[in-house]
């Protein structure tokens, strides 16, 4: 069965079928209005669940619109509401599941709560992110860098911040995509062993630069995101802000990039805080685009899970 776990467990040849569909899928129906509904309708008849444990704003109203124009229909569940929160197992609550819907969304906290949905589900589970990963995030980060600056391969992605789950992702697709990233931050939230680990037995370059100038010295994309998680404790803000001042992208730190170096953030971004107005609102942002494409990606890995 085809669950979309992570990245770095699909592989490098259905990930850029994934993305190629994706940017064909976003050019067919340039210019239409949102809710006017594909020329085929791949998940005619299926219904998806889309659960979530944590807030969302991109994740849910994405998936919604992307079901719905493929011709599918939705159903939002809130974590809390679900027997889920209330006892009943995750194994058991993945095959009742199985027996009303085709698909399955899950946006949680632990990763073992994903891994066990998609082990004991008999239809295909997505991961719309865990306390660890955020594949779906950077299946739409590569479809926008290919379609403003060509093929990624080979290119220099400098992380700013927290290595936390989204850049945990970006470590999977360097290996996945071949290209090479820095991460560049305090020693205290240096990305995973395990996932560097992963990126340089797959061929990638992976390097650790505490001095954030030098880091994104030469980078064709710069990305940052915020420096506390919807994980992360809030008593850990001010020890996070403080350890992460000097890690903040902006104009100056920008200005060593290469000239047409992108900037990148997931959003929700916290202005004047990893990342000022002047980069999100400038010529190098694309920040609203990657929003965008997290609908066309993630129809495309839709597609891919159920086949169609
Ligand atoms: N980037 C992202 O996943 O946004 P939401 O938390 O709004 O879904
Ligand atoms: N790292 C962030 C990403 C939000 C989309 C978080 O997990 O809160």
């Amino acid at each position: 069965m085809n669950h979309f776990l992570d990245i770095h467990k699909t592989s490098p040849d259905d990930l850029r079928q994934i993305i190629d569909q994706a940017a064909q899928m976003k050019s067919a129906r340039a210019g239409r209005p949102k809710g006017t509904p594909d020329d085929d309708q791949p998940l005619a008849g299926r219904m998806v669940a889309l659960i979530f444990e944590k807030p969302s704003t991109r994740t849910r109203v994405s998936f919604d619109v992307g079901v719905r124009q493929m011709g599918g229909e939705t159903m939002v569940l809130s974590g809390k509401d679900m027997q889920l929160g209330h006892g009943e197992t995750i194994a058991d609550t993945a095959r009742v599941l199985s027996r009303y819907v085709d698909l399955i969304m899950i946006r949680t906290f632990d990763e073992t709560v994903l891994t066990e949905m998609a082990e004991y589900s008999d239809v295909p589970v997505i991961n719309g992110l865990t306390d660890r990963t955020h594949p779906c995030q950077i299946m739409a980060d590569i479809q926008t860098y290919e379609e403003h600056r060509g093929p990624i391969k080979g290119k220099k992605v400098v992380w700013t911040g927290d290595g936390n789950n989204v850049c945990a992702s970006f470590l999977h697709a360097a290996g996945q995509f071949g290209f090479d990233l820095t991460f560049t931050g305090p020693s205290q939230l240096d990305p995973e062993e395990e996932f560097i680990g992963l990126a340089r037995k797959a061929g990638s370059t992976i390097t650790i630069e505490r001095d954030a100038a030098k880091a994104v010295a030469g980078a064709d994309l710069v990305v940052a995101d915020t420096w506390v998680s919807m994980h992360d404790s809030q008593s850990s803000k001010e020890r996070r802000h403080n350890m992460l001042r000097p890690y903040q992208v902006n104009d100056a730190l920008m200005a060593h990039a290469k000239p047409d170096a992108l900037f990148m953030h997931c959003l929700p971004a916290h202005r004047e805080e990893e990342v000022t107005s002047a980069v999100m609102d400038g010529p190098q942002s694309v920040i609203f685009d990657e929003a965008e494409n997290r609908l066309h990606a993630q129809k495309a890995v839709m597609r891919w899970c159920l086949g169609v």
